[in-house]
């Protein structure tokens, strides 16, 4: 796995903190932390590769997130906003471009899809507009980046104890194995150390909750939960901060409602597209569960649960933000 990993970044590797998580698959693979976040070796160099070459346009939009806080949701709903001026506005529409890809095809990684192999990947292919790229990187590593242009940056951020467990059954999706509480146990212990992939938690969802008081013209923190209780009220949150709001017609005449629900779980994981194709070696229907608020509590202990909510509120203190 590590044949795309330059020697200047294998020397880099040598010189940060690494670890073995303690959910660490067979293959054994370290994590190294840079910039204060863990990226396994190849995830780095494509932040790596990014840091070097992306350059930003002023109309760019970034969707951020945590591994497992509702990504796919946020990327299917800004598709769908701006799928609007192609006049793409409902399922109907046999050309809408999420009938035909899931839509971590539509919007990818910016570490794992683009930059994973090279500085200067070939970025003509990827004609939409506005150009719509993601990320699991924290906000520091990717603002830097930036130099200061102008595009936003969206961040959803979930509640921690349904993230680790969305994370359990996405691991054992992936891994091809029922969910056992021993995964769950030692995910759970990563989770605590900030050990994990693209950990700590509280410093990533810290990082664009600072990012979005500094600058709130340019960054929109989102929370799954209100996106789950106040759909209406947050999708025409998320248009009015894209640039892209509804107007009154589209208002009357139900498009907002249109759009959540060809974005709904249920129907986006009904689809063809999402039920029998792959992303890579992925399985598009992996990315789709449940999509619950509190389904942690079908599986956390109660002194599971008191340890990551001492733990979160100890790292929270004094910010503002609230689990
Ligand atoms: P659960 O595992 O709790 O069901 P990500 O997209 O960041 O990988 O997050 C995956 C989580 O978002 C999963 O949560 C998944 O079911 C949920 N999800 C996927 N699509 C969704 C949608 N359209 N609406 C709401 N939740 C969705």
């Amino acid at each position: 796995r590590d044949d795309k990993i330059s020697e200047e970044t294998k020397s880099l590797i040598s010189s940060l903190p690494s670890s073995l998580p303690s959910h660490a698959d067979s293959q054994g693979m370290k994590l190294c932390k840079y910039q204060g976040c863990w990226y396994y070796p190849n995830t780095l160099q494509g932040v790596i590769n990014f840091q070097r070459g992306f350059q930003p346009q002023d109309t760019d939009i970034i969707l951020a997130s945590f591994p497992k806080s509702g990504t796919t949701w946020l990327k299917a709903l800004t598709v769908a906003l701006f799928e609007r001026s192609n006049n793409h506005s409902s399922s109907d529409d046999q050309h809408h471009p999420l009938l035909s890809d899931n839509p971590h095809g539509i919007v990818p990684f910016l570490e794992t899809d683009m930059f994973h192999e090279s500085s200067s990947p070939d970025l003509a292919k990827f004609s939409s507009f506005p150009r719509l790229f993601s990320t699991h990187m924290p906000f520091h590593t990717l603002h830097e980046t930036l130099k200061g242009s102008p595009c936003k940056i969206v961040y959803m951020c979930r509640d921690v104890k349904d993230t680790l467990i969305s994370w359990w059954f996405f691991r054992s999706a992936i891994q091809k194995i029922e969910p056992d509480r021993s995964m769950l146990e030692s995910l759970f212990k990563s989770f605590c150390n900030g050990t994990m992939y693209y950990g700590p938690f509280w410093e990533h969802v810290l990082s664009y909750w600072r990012g979005s008081l500094e600058d709130p013209k340019h960054v929109l923190f989102m929370r799954y939960e209100k996106m789950k209780a106040k759909p209406y009220d947050q999708i025409k949150r998320l248009a009015d901060f894209l640039g892209c709001p509804f107007t009154k017609e589209e208002e009357e005449n139900g498009s907002v409602d249109g759009i959540l629900e060809f974005c709904s779980l249920r129907n986006l994981s009904s689809l063809e597209v999402n039920q029998t194709r792959k992303k890579k070696t992925m399985d598009h229907k992996n990315y789709f569960r449940k999509g619950e608020v509190g389904d942690w509590k079908n599986y956390l202990t109660p002194e599971m649960e008191n340890k990551i909510d001492m733990i979160i509120q100890e790292r929270l203190q004094g910010s503002g933000l609230k689990f």
